[in-house]
């Protein structure tokens, strides 16, 4: 074969390799090992929510069972503190993103994307602001930074909260300061695909102090035992003195609580997030660096981005390259996602189409062409720099 042909081995490419390792096991079974271990929520929960909430720049942080219980638990508590209203979303993000909002007794109002960011489009997001607007509830998606210093001042100036959900983008920062401590609340997923694995796993972080007693609340039952602080639960115990404190049921919530062995694992994790991070950025740039600009959308906002999934998109609705790509992909043994995150147009989808009509999906001609022209390829520490140079070759020579 030529030095400079496309390769036709295999590349054995999952979308995640090694995100959980020898040594974060052995950290589970030493603390296994060592004297009679609670295993429900306990310290090393409370241990791993103070390491994030420093690790990520907030006062309160409330761990999870998983991202989608994350969005679960924030709109429940928005639904507390601010009633029921529309909820600003995209079409591009996770069911579980628009699952929270509808289930919560929301409307979702949604808006186009910015092609360089894949986040919502601000002039759009301006737009659809009412009167009844709850929130902005704003995804970073697989890495790149949505959000603008403009756009979180004239949130503030309007008074609109702004949400984030930043599952696929741990550590992805704006001017420096990480996503995820610019926001009301902030939703983080830890499922094994994602920057960190607690294997599942979820986090909210807030600086808001009423918000955290009651995602405690909503994290455990609704119950008012489990607010931190006892300023919290001493009106409800004056004005339901019929019930037993320990069990008065604030909200109609859930239990969404994870354990202190997927916290063993965040906490063992968590000092090495950055490093990690350092070499997925390296990663992506040489991706989209060697990526042929004519047939493939490279022009990405990568500042402050932090991606555990290359982006490829194709440039021109051309269903020729896409198809060339998605069978040439499956013959290397390259592992990818078509549509991106959440496989693309949420709008598609039987839960909402059934919502919202046949049609409504059309009118986000950019969150469509990712839908049909867009994938996502697995980016991970150890991944190899030479296989990224060999994937782009082939993807360059379809
Ligand atoms: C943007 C976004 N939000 C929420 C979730 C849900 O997270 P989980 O899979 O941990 O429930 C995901 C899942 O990967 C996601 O990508």
């Amino acid at each position: 074969m030529p030095a400079n042909s496309p390769t036709s081995r295999k590349l054995d490419w999952p979308l995640m390799k090694n995100n959980i390792t020898r040594d974060d096991l052995d950290a589970v079974i030493k603390f296994l090992s060592e004297g009679d271990p609670i295993l429900t929520q306990s310290n090393q929960v409370r241990a791993f929510e103070k390491a994030w909430s420093e690790w990520l720049g907030v006062k309160y942080s409330v761990f999870v069972n998983s991202g989608s219980s994350a969005n679960q638990i924030t709109m429940g508590a928005l639904r507390e503190v601010a009633g029921t209203g529309e909820v600003i979303v995209p079409p591009l993000t996770w069911v579980s993103d628009i699952a929270a909002v509808l289930q919560n007794g929301f409307t979702p109002v949604f808006v186009d994307i910015d092609p360089k960011t894949l986040g919502m489009d601000h002039r759009q997001v301006l737009e659809k602001i009412t009167p009844n607007t709850k929130a902005v509830f704003m995804t970073h998606i697989l890495g790149y930074n949505a959000l603008s210093p403009e756009l979180l001042a004239e949130l503030q100036a309007r008074g609109v909260p702004l949400i984030e959900d930043v599952c696929e983008s741990h550590g992805a920062t704006m001017n420096g300061k990480k996503l995820g401590s610019l926001s009301l609340m902030s939703n983080f997923s830890f499922y094994y695909a994602h920057h960190l694995s607690t294997i599942e796993g979820g986090m909210v972080c807030t600086d808001d102090r009423r918000l955290y007693e009651i995602l405690r609340m909503f994290r455990s039952h609704g119950m008012v035992r489990e607010c931190s602080d006892d300023s919290y639960k001493t009106p409800y115990y004056e004005q339901h003195p019929d019930l037993n404190p320990d069990f008065i049921f604030a909200f109609p919530a859930y239990n969404v609580r994870s354990t202190e062995i997927n916290a063993v694992l965040g906490l063992n994790q968590l000092p090495r997030l950055d490093a990690n991070n350092e070499l997925r950025t390296r990663n992506l740039k040489l991706f989209l660096n060697n990526l042929d600009s004519s047939k493939y959308f490279t022009d990405f906002v990568t500042e402050g981005s932090s991606n555990y999934a290359f982006t490829l998109v194709i440039k021109e609705a051309d269903e020729g390259l896409r198809d060339r790509v998605m069978q040439k992909l499956r013959e290397l043994k390259v592992e990818f996602r078509r549509g991106t995150s959440g496989g693309g147009n949420q709008l598609r989808q039987p839960y909402l189409k059934r919502l919202v009509g046949e049609h409504e999906a059309m009118k986000y001609p950019a969150v469509e062409h990712v839908h049909f022209f867009g994938f996502y390829i697995g980016n991970y520490p150890v991944l190899d720099p030479e296989l990224i140079l060999e994937l782009c070759n082939v993807l360059n020579s379809l």
